[in-house]
Parts: structure tokens; sequence; C-alpha cells
């Protein structure tokens, strides 16, 4: 079951490409900024649990906008996975490789990713029956170069990814080339200082260009 909807969910997240990761203070900017960047043409988004407000933007946000493919992220603690779920998530992502919230997700059959950063990490968890990671943070730890090398291994197996940390509209495209890279996530969408600002036009700009990059990528 939960190896199932790891798979499941890469398909998923394949389908969208680019996955915006949202730091959102209020609920009613964070619905704003969901409405702006799924009418440019994103499938997907990712709320952290970094503020107060993502609990609610999740719940919210699933209500207003169904056909967006949601994820919590930031999961750091079973609490969050439980209660994104709950408010109904349809992935969720967490940095670091936290066995016990995989140990959890595995029993309920969430479909939720941890972030690896080394073979070891990757290892342990694909054990566990993750077939789908977040490789974070990813242009610190080496960008394409690490996990192309990371990859080799492991290929015959069938591993997933989404790199986040760094990614940028100026190298997503080179992460995207691999084809074990099923999307890119990055907060370069839908930036905290340009939602505050209220600027709209530009992160809905930002979002379209987004779209033409990915259709770049895999014309
Ligand atoms: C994440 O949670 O995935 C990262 O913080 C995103 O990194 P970025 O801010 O460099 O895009």
């Amino acid at each position: 079951m939960f190896v199932k909807k790891q798979i499941e969910t890469a398909n998923k997240l394949r389908e969208a490409g680019i996955i915006p990761v949202l730091v959102l203070e209020d609920v009613d900017s964070g619905l704003r900024l969901c409405e702006v960047l799924e009418r440019a043409g994103l499938t997907a988004a990712e709320i952290t649990y970094r503020t107060k407000a993502a609990p609610e933007v999740i719940r919210e946000a699933k209500k207003r906008f169904p056909n967006l493919f949601l994820g919590a992220g930031t999961v750091l603690n079973t609490d969050h996975l439980h209660q994104a779920f709950d408010l109904g998530a349809s992935f969720a992502v967490a940095p670091g490789f936290n066995p016990t919230i995989v140990g959890e997700a595995v029993k309920k059959g969430y479909a939720f990713s941890p972030g690896i950063a080394t073979p070891s990490e990757l290892e342990q968890a694909f054990e566990m029956g993750v077939r789908m990671f977040k490789f974070f943070p990813a242009e610190a730890l080496g960008g394409v170069a690490m996990i192309k090398n990371i990859i080799a291994p492991y290929r015959h197996l069938g591993v997933h990814f989404m790199p986040t940390g760094g990614v940028t509209a100026a190298n997503a495209a080179d992460w995207l080339a691999v084809p074990e890279i099923v999307c890119v996530g990055g907060t370069w969408l839908g930036r905290p200082d340009d939602v505050k600002a209220g600027n709209w036009d530009k992160i809905e700009k930002d979002g379209r260009a987004a779209i033409e990059l990915l259709a770049s990528v895999r014309k």
C-alpha cells in the first residue's frame, strides 16, 4: 500500500513538474496565492509547516482548489503528518529522513516523501518502502552532478526525486532533464516578500514562465 502510494505520488508530481514551495503567513494571502499560481498553470503546491497559518491554508485551499495537487511541506513530526492528511493534503514531504515519521506514514499508507542527502539515507528510506524522495538541499549538496551520481547505483530499483533547495528558474531545466527527477520544487514562485507586497501580477508572470520552461524541457 505504501509503496504503491509512493509510485502514484511520483506520477502525479511528474505531471505537475514544478512545485511552488510556499511559506504562508495568513490564510487570505495564502488562498490568493494558490489562485494566482493555478491561473498561471501550475497544478501542484507544497504548503510548508513553517508558519502557524499552514494547517488552515491546507484545509481551505483543498476546498477552494480541488484540482490542485496539494501537499504539506516541512513535516517534522507525526502530529503534523496526521494533521496534514486529515485536512486533505494529497502528499507530504520533509527536508530530512526521520524514520519515526516514515514508519507512521507506512502504517497509515500516507504519501509521505522524506528528504535524503546521501546514499545511506536513501537506502534506509528505501528499505522502509520510500520510492519518491525529496533531495535537499539540492544545489548545496553538489547540484545535478551529485544527484546523478547518487541515482546511478539505485536506478534499476525505481527511484524518483524532487530536488529542492537552491532550485530556481535559472537551473530548473538542468534538474528536470534527469529522468528520475519527476519534479523540482522551490520558493522562487510566490516568494513571501512578493506575497506581502501584493505583487500578484509578477507572481503570475513567474508562474507562467515556469510552465513555459516545463513545456520546453518536456517537448
Ligand atoms: C524547501 O523546503 O524545499 C526549501 O526550503 C526550498 O528551498 P529554496 O528556498 O532554495 O527554494
